[in-house]
């Protein structure tokens, strides 16, 4: 498939194509599930592998454990967050889980969620029952869950509230301030999830004031999987005291004194064990690259062409899960066919990547990669695959 110079000239992100090697072969719509590799991965890998065969032990004062700060203060520019607020986890899921190990449900109970929430954050707050949790969920009006409806439910029996930043069934993207404001009210803590709003949707955390929020870097920023990040409010970092802990999060982890644990007082006692270090050197070849481009220029980018896959839909009476309204929308697009699971399977075939999921129905998403015309020739053979 070529792709017209027009659009070079009119589109200074594009100029950062020829950096993804997978977009020559194939219709990229799958960031919000994960972002394409930048070519720079295959140097970037390489240089752990000679670090760790030309230093052994000592890449780790050489190397190892500056990376760990540099990727977190990197990925706390793209956000918005203070230098040594993040530490780097492999997975969004640990992120929570080293959160939720740090409360007690013993006079507060309540964790408000909903029902729409990334399956981990359920699954996780299910469990937490065990400990004395109470959870209640804030449900969807139709496909959009109402802030006002979080409002509602955070009440002074509320220890925390976890929440998507963007929703990964609807594209929705949650008005949080709300959210933020009555959780600040009532004294109770709040958690972002933003893995699906990171990358397209500017974000800053110090405005925002949130307690917690964790991302990853497998979707919009491009870094593929194991550098997930966890922010704490720095107030916050030394009174939280994690159960999920070990070795590493100790004040001195190379004496290995006798427990219990005495916490770092800084954001190493978020972090138990020894981190996946390959995928930190993977990951910041994308964080780099986002940050050249800048949130700002991909969320307008972003903006204008989920408006065109939105008019596509309309055109072909396609019934649309994501909010129309532009401040509802992060970076990716919803609908439903009739027949998603085949059409997914037909579209494939052709060398479109995207995805379907159960309630969302068929996923696609621009990023600033993405030119209009593959949006067209997406559309164009859906249309010829429906009719
Ligand atoms: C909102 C959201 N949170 C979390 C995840 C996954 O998190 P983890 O890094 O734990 O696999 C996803 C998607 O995979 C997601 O869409």
């Amino acid at each position: 498939m070529e792709y017209g110079a027009g659009h070079m000239t009119v589109d200074p992100l594009l100029k950062f194509r020829e950096r993804f090697p997978i977009l020559s072969k194939k219709t990229y719509l799958a960031t919000h599930t994960m972002g394409a590799m930048p070519i720079g991965v295959y140097d970037a890998l390489k240089k752990y592998a000679d670090i760790w065969n030309k230093s052994g032990i000592d890449a780790w004062d050489e190397e190892w454990l500056q990376l760990l700060s540099k990727n977190a203060n990197t990925i706390a520019k793209i956000i918005g967050a203070p230098d040594n607020s993040l530490i780097l986890h492999p997975n969004v899921t640990t992120c929570i889980e080293t959160v939720m190990s740090c409360l007690e449900f013993s006079k507060r109970k309540k964790i408000v969620s909903s029902s729409r929430s990334f399956s981990s954050q359920l699954y996780l707050m299910k469990e937490l029952e065990r400990l004395g949790a109470q959870f209640e969920l804030v449900e969807p009006r139709e496909n959009t869950i109402l802030a006002q409806d979080y409002v509602e439910t955070i009440d002074d029996q509320t220890l925390i509230t976890l929440t998507d930043h963007v929703l990964y069934q609807s594209g929705q993207l949650q008005d949080i301030e709300p959210i933020i404001k009555k959780c600040k009210e009532t004294g109770s803590y709040i958690f972002i999830d933003g893995y699906q709003a990171v990358g397209t949707v500017p974000v800053n955390l110090t405005k925002l004031g949130v307690d917690f929020y964790a991302g990853g870097s497998h979707k919009w920023l491009c870094g593929g999987a194991g550098t997930a990040y966890l922010y704490v409010k720095p107030e916050l970092i030394s009174r939280l005291r994690p159960r999920f802990t070990g070795w590493l999060a100790h004040a001195n982890p190379f004496e290995f004194k006798e427990p219990p644990i005495k916490h770092a007082e800084n954001m190493m006692r978020f972090m138990p064990a020894t981190p996946p270090l390959p995928s930190f050197y993977a990951s910041r070849v994308g964080h780099e690259i986002i940050l050249d481009a800048g949130v700002e220029n991909i969320r307008a980018k972003s903006l204008r062409q989920t408006q065109l896959i939105i008019d596509h839909c309309k055109e072909l009476g396609l019934e649309i899960i994501t909010p129309l309204i532009e401040k509802q929308r992060g970076g990716m697009v919803c609908f439903k066919t009739g027949n998603d699971q085949l059409i997914h399977k037909q579209l494939s075939a052709k060398g479109f990547v995207f995805d379907s999921r159960p309630k969302a129905g068929i996923r696609i998403s621009p990023h600033f990669y993405t030119t209009d015309d593959e949006l067209d020739e997406f559309f164009k053979e859906l249309k010829r695959v429906i009719h």
